[in-house]
């Protein structure tokens, strides 16, 4: 069983008691477009991608639990398009996206590098990619580090050099940005 199921339905709850989303933040450096079509991996219950979809066409919001992908019906927005399936295989072909983003998933996805190099395939030349990650710097950090691993799953924060080179080798180019004591962008570009 996906540990993301269990959780699925106290998952906005806890976010949002934590002040763990950073919908403007994203949106900031995302820069979404009327016209635009953006993909949403690791997307989880679609908090993040019902308010980008305020801002673009639609978002394919993509997880491999069916569960979390649940709670976004919540929205009834016809905008949100749920896709149940692998970041490490994404079923959709090559530059069929404006942009990609990944918020707070990507450390949870056991071949990061792979589901980078998915999200480079699907983004179109020129296209944006935005990846939210924590960093366990400050004592909050550490804090929601150690929570995860005692109560998620095994995983590990890179540190934002170390993120910033990963995306350099999946092809994009780009920045990292500290948006918080806890959280980070990396904002590029393919
Ligand atoms: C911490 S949640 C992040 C959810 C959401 N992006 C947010 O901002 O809160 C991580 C999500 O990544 C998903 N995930 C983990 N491994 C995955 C994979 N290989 N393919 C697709 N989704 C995956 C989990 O099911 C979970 O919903």
């Amino acid at each position: 069983m996906n540990i993301f199921d269990f959780y699925s339905p106290i998952y906005d709850w806890f976010m949002k008691f934590w002040r763990l989303y950073k919908p403007e933040a994203i949106i900031r450096a995302l820069e979404p477009k009327k016209k635009e079509i953006i993909l949403d991996i690791g997307g989880g219950t679609g908090y993040i991608a019902n308010q980008i979809s305020k801002k673009c066409k639609k978002v394919i919001v993509l997880d491999s639990s069916a569960k979390m992908l649940r709670q976004a019906k919540k929205y009834k927005n016809p905008k949100l398009i749920l896709c149940n399936a692998s970041a490490l295989s994404v079923p959709y072909k090559k530059g069929d996206f404006d942009a990609v983003v990944f918020t707070g998933a990507l450390h949870h996805i056991n071949n990061s590098d792979l589901s980078l190099k998915e999200a480079y395939r699907v983004l179109k030349k020129n296209g944006k990619i935005v990846i939210l990650e924590f960093s366990k710097k400050s004592f909050i950090g550490k804090i929601l580090y150690l929570f995860e691993i005692i109560y998620v799953e095994a995983i590990k924060f890179f540190r934002p050099e170390e993120l910033r080179k990963k995306c350099l080798k999946a092809g994009f180019q780009g920045e990292i940005k500290k948006i918080s004591r806890v959280e980070y962008l990396f904002i590029g570009k393919k």
